[in-house]
């Protein structure tokens, strides 16, 4: 088509990645989307199965930290905007199996896409990053993490993100590329690699096993539905001034425990399933994350709630076994050994 007009996505076959490529796909049918994605453990084709065979979209197996391919890449086709979901994300992967591959994909991926932004140019790119790089927050207190919070990460996983960002503002500080950060809260949903809290207990719930949770399960995460994140990042790239930052979340602040009984009761699981076992090293309290400045100047809300869509979220996992078997690598939380 003459003058289509690209979309890079890279992660694309990860979880939010999936959600956001089928989504613009959807909603901008004048634009070539092209994934870029290193398959690794989480990444999985079958998220995206439905749209494999659409005329506007183009698969490449590479990692971005592989700066060569990912210049040819940006040579080939002349990308406009970019969205980079591309990342190695689990907490206890980064504390318990060694921090390199974070390093890798977080901070040195970062950086060659940057590379590639600085010698081809585009006219937007938005790097997806988390709320976990500004720290742990008190379990009473009531405040949020804002766009002006200083960074204070605990874990190998948000230092990798936070220096991915951090390559962000110093390319747009020192050659004005285009580049937004946005940090996001917990998000659920559909096609959610199984070693997150949701997918985790929801399939071990559904074999009767038991519901492991960290220390007392009072840590707080604010829950935000995946297809609301989606939008955000849409808002962001489509409206957003370069160099800014958006933050994102879902008004939703849960503690662990209340997600377990939920599930339970959803699945009509006896709440007995619920056990404590000991505490990941260095676990960030409470995150929590205030989403006004994007509301005010971009104008975009969260619209889904939790309790909502959580059924449908849980039920998703009970319908797709195929989905569940077509998952690779091991579920690696501190306590998946238990039974
Ligand atoms: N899941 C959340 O709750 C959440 C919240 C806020 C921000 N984020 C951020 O959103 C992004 C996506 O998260 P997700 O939950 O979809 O993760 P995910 O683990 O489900 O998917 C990550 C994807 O990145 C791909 N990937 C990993 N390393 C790569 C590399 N070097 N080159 C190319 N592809 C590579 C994987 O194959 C996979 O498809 C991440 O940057 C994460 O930090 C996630």
């Amino acid at each position: 088509m003459a003058n289509q007009k690209t979309i890079l996505v890279t992660g694309g076959c990860g979880f939010i990645g999936s959600h956001f490529v089928r989504h613009w796909l959807k909603r901008h049918p004048d634009f070539r989307v092209v994934n870029l994605d290193k398959l690794t453990y989480s990444g999985n084709p079958k998220n995206l199965e439905d749209v494999a065979q659409n005329k506007n979209y183009i698969f490449i197996k590479s990692s971005i930290a592989d700066n060569e391919k990912v210049a040819a890449v940006f040579k080939k086709y002349k990308p406009d905007y970019l969205v980079n979901f591309a990342a190695e994300t689990h907490v206890d992967r980064s504390v318990h199996e060694g921090a390199k591959p974070f390093l890798d994909a977080n901070i040195y991926g970062a950086y060659a896409l940057l590379e590639a932004i600085k010698e081809y140019g585009l006219e937007k790119a938005v790097f997806v990053s988390t709320d976990e790089v500004y720290g742990s927050l008190p379990l009473k207190s009531k405040n949020k993490f804002t766009e002006k919070t200083q960074y204070a990460p605990r874990s190998p996983y948000s230092a990798s993100k936070a220096a991915g960002d951090l390559l962000c503002h110093a390319y747009y500080s020192t050659w004005k590329l285009p580049v937004i950060v946005t940090h996001c809260s917990n998000n659920y949903g559909t096609h959610q690699y199984p070693e997150k809290l949701i997918p985790f207990f929801t399939l071990r719930a559904l074999k009767n096993k038991s519901l492991p949770l960290y220390g007392k399960g009072e840590n707080i995460r604010d829950w935000i539905h995946v297809l609301d994140h989606v939008e955000g990042i849409e808002h962001a790239l489509l409206k957003g001034m370069a160099g800014e930052v958006y933050n994102m979340g879902g008004d939703d602040e849960r503690p662990n425990i209340a997600i377990a009984r939920a599930i339970l009761d959803i699945l009509k699981k006896p709440r007995s399933l619920i056990t404590f076992v000991a505490d990941r090293p260095g676990h960030d309290q409470r995150y929590a994350i205030g989403h006004s400045k994007i509301t005010r100047e971009l104008g975009w809300m969260p619209r889904r709630s939790f309790d909502k869509m959580l059924p449908y979220t849980v039920k998703w996992y009970i319908d797709n076994p195929r989905w569940t078997k077509s998952i690779r690598g091991e579920i690696t939380r501190v306590n998946s050994h238990i039974k």
